[in-house]
């Protein structure tokens, strides 16, 4: 018998390995500034430990890649797809799915059947993608998160909910006839990794369906949000993760998911509905833009990754260690003096850089300059959660109004690294916390009108 008092380590050992550069401190200012001090702009092999994002960024599985070997790639009704098809369903319990290549691709496809001009998505908060995908339907995303979470420091396990109050009065108010989709994000990435109870996403539910509403759930962090319940609601103890994830699916009307995330894939994504004259219209917006129903731009060694991926991550050991891995992580950012969002969730840690560098205001961009000043000390790739990303700006790029919060996410990849390589960006985080009034702040040199974190370029203040 394995001992119970002691956590276990992750079920899974290193087979294959990648090696990671370490550049000199001059290269590091060279290429922060050939990057026009956006990390999006940087070449991955000028990074070290790379917690940009944790879409696509997971290791793989020798039970996948062995999958993979198997792959179909016929053009239509390949059997990697009918493997693939047959776990989806078997989780999502969804009588009608389609592949997509990622995440996006199926916002694009629902929203332009369900949103248009003047109509509103309503959702817990929306990721930047959707956001934008929302408004190229010509429609308004408005985001409803419950008002825990606009307190960063509380431990209250459920702040990735809706606000159910305001969810109500939206729909039964002026508004209510625009409101074409409720769709909520789960786990909350705009909102701290945190997730969403089950009794929120009931209650969620009820309220849509009295009203007519379609009621879908972004769910690229299904089992994650899943173990977090199991972990923090009252009555799930005794649940598997997936029969979590399974009853949270069954409570929607259908589906998003970036299987870039807890697909353990590189590529992949799904759209699962229940209502077949959707399916229909969805199906041909697939065919004309993603691929025939069977593959939608994946490959059959895809669909035989992701088939074995779904199973995958929903092992209780694999969703314990990887959640005991995070905490860990916060733990050691927090006693090098920089605070988090707690409590700490799953898929990534949010340091509090608003909190960090008082000495900056929201308009020389904190969150930007913890960013650069972690890539510049440490080679360390991270995405600012701040002004930069969410404030508004105007005609010359100065900012107007500020984010509510100044946040840097620390993304991290699914089994990817080790103890040791959050010890060193916890160290990292150290010297910078020791001696903060160093860090400069920046100002935007341009800007894109949308998506502006990704193209924008900036310039370190004197
Ligand atoms: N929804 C959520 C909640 C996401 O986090 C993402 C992607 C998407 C949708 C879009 O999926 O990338 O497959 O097209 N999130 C990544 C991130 C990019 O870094 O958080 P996609």
């Amino acid at each position: 018998m394995l001992p119970d008092h002691i956590p276990l380590p992750p079920p899974y050992r290193i087979k294959v390995v990648e090696a990671i550069p370490f550049l000199s401190a001059r290269e590091r200012r060279e290429a922060i500034a050939a990057a026009g001090y956006n990390p999006f702009h940087l070449r991955a092999d000028q990074i070290t430990v790379d917690l940009l994002s944790d879409s696509g960024t997971g290791a793989t599985s020798t039970a996948q890649e062995a999958a993979a070997a198997l792959g179909d790639e016929s053009y239509a009704g390949a059997r990697s797809w009918f493997r693939f098809r047959d776990e989806a369903a078997d989780l999502t319990g969804y009588p009608h799915l389609l592949p997509v290549h990622q995440g996006r691709a199926g916002e694009r496809i629902l929203f332009s059947n369900l949103l248009g001009p003047g109509r509103i998505c309503l959702s817990n908060t929306h990721f930047d993608t959707t956001h934008a995908n929302v408004e190229m339907a010509g429609a308004e995303a408005r985001d409803l998160p419950c008002a825990e979470a606009a307190d960063l420091d509380s431990a209250e396990p459920f702040k990735g909910n809706i606000d159910l109050t305001t969810l109500e009065q939206t729909l039964a108010g002026p508004d209510g006839p625009r409101v074409g989709l409720v769709l909520m994000t789960i786990t909350n990435n705009g909102l701290g990794a945190q997730p969403v109870s089950m009794a929120n996403l009931e209650a969620a539910a009820a309220i849509c369906r009295r009203h007519g509403i379609p009621f879908f759930l972004d769910a690229a962090r299904f089992a994650e949000n899943a173990w977090l319940v199991r972990q923090r609601e009252e009555g799930y103890q005794d649940w598997t993760p997936r029969q979590i994830a399974t009853r949270a699916f069954q409570l929607a009307d259908g589906c998003l998911i970036s299987l870039k995330k807890d697909g353990l894939t590189a590529i992949g994504g799904l759209i699962g509905l229940r209502d077949a004259d959707l399916f229909e219209r969805c199906e041909a917006n697939l065919i004309a833009t993603e691929g025939f129903s069977t593959y939608g731009g994946l490959a059959g060694h895809d669909l035989e990754r992701l088939a074995q991926g779904l199973r995958e991550v929903v092992d209780p050991a694999y969703l314990a260690a990887r959640a005991e891995q995070t905490a860990r992580f916060a733990r050691m950012i927090n006693d090098a003096g920089v605070d988090t969002v707690a409590p700490a969730g799953i898929h990534a840690l949010y340091l509090n850089a608003g909190r960090l560098l008082p000495h900056l205001s929201p308009a020389q961009f904190p969150g930007h300059s913890l960013g650069c000043q972690l890539y510049l000390d440490g080679g360390i790739r991270s995405a600012e959660l701040g002004s930069l990303y969410l404030g508004t700006l105007d005609a010359e790029n100065r900012l107007v109004s500020p984010a509510p919060f100044e946040l840097v996410r620390l993304a991290i990849p699914r089994r990817v690294y080790t103890e040791e390589h959050f010890a060193y960006v916890a160290a990292v985080l150290a010297g910078i916390a020791k001696d903060p009034e160093r860090i400069r702040g920046y100002r935007i040199a341009s800007a894109p009108a949308r998506l502006r974190h990704f193209k924008v370029r900036l310039e370190p203040l004197a």
